[in-house]
């Protein structure tokens, strides 16, 4: 009843582990896929290491939390060995960044043969370097790296897009224009901040972060709506989900399928289980045969 199928991936249920948590090592996600998520996306890694920021990297805010965390990753060379050793019966996507379309397209080809998809992240908002959501806010440089990628690799191709752009549908199209096979909305909110009133400091050392959690979540449904009517690809939906309920939202709003980030920090990847148990609920008691069924819903005025 909750299965999905996404660019011919076949999904047990419609919720997948957002990129960056706890997603850096092959354990991790392994767990995540055992504790029910029908999908798994890495952190996002690049060509070289990179440290990130120093601490304080993450602060909490009403609704959610703020991250800066720059993208810390150990570099395509040893994530490799991580994704060696993914097990279980779900569909395993690599989150790659760089900052050329040359980066994206060798990432892509060095981890081709060892996941069942790429997510692009052309739009971290606190990436150093150029690598972020500066790239997402410019649809030509989208345009160029998602060709660049598409030309390198068979495997599917999913855009993952910032809100943080005066108008997501023209990112969404550009994309969709340069090949990708499905969106990925919405990364992190922002930038934002904290000031610790004590100090008078901000309160992250890189000072701004992007915002997550269910703060964001009406931002997120609204990319999410506005993108739908617009594009022909899948969308996966993802900004403050943590119940059923918001997930039957992104449905209907038009996602095929979900993504989970902050709520597994708050509630651990049970997460997961607790959300299929009351989706499958919901669609009993509403008639719904399919998940497929639901996506778009809310267009139907
Ligand atoms: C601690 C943390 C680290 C993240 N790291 C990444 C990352 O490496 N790549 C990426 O594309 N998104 C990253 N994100 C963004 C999430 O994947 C997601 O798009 C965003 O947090 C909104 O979803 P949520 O409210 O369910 O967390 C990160 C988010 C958090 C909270």
């Amino acid at each position: 009843m909750l299965e999905v199928e996404i660019c011919h991936m076949k999904m047990r249920n419609p919720t997948v582990l957002a990129a960056g948590v706890l997603g850096s090592t092959s354990s991790s996600l392994n767990w995540a896929a055992r504790s029910g998520a029908g999908a798994v996306v890495t952190k996002s890694f690049a060509l070289e290491s990179n440290k990130g920021y120093p601490n304080p990297t993450t602060v909490e805010v009403e609704g959610g939390i703020i991250n800066a965390i720059g993208l810390s990753n150990p570099g395509v060379e040893a994530f490799k060995g991580e994704l060696e050793k993914l097990e279980g019966n779900v569909p395993h996507i690599a989150s790659i960044y760089g900052s050329t379309p040359e980066d994206f397209a060798s990432l892509a080809s060095q981890v081709e043969d060892l996941v069942d998809a790429l997510e692009l992240n052309v739009s971290c908002p606190h990436a150093m370097e150029g690598c972020g959501a500066a790239i997402g806010q410019d649809p030509d440089l989208t345009s160029n790296i998602v060709g660049a990628v598409k030309k390198s690799v068979k495997i599917p191709v999913i855009v993952k897009l910032t809100p943080n752009v005066t108008d997501i549908v023209e990112i969404a199209r550009a994309a969709e224009s340069a090949g990708a096979d499905a969106l990925t909305l919405i990364n992190s909110l922002g930038p934002g901040m904290r000031i610790d009133p004590e100090t008078a400091h901000p309160v992250l050392s890189n000072r701004f972060g992007g915002m997550s959690g269910p703060a964001i979540k009406p931002v997120a449904l609204r990319c999410v709506y506005q993108t739908y009517q617009n594009v022909k690809i899948p969308i996966m939906g993802v900004g403050g989900i943590t119940n059923y309920q918001d997930v039957v939202e992104f449905l209907y709003a038009g996602a095929s399928c979900v993504q989970i980030g902050t709520a597994v920090m708050y509630h651990g990847l049970e997460v997961f289980q607790n959300i299929n148990t009351g989706l499958e609920k919901f669609m009993r008691d509403k008639n719904y045969q399919t998940v497929e069924e639901m996506v778009g819903m809310a267009h139907q005025m």
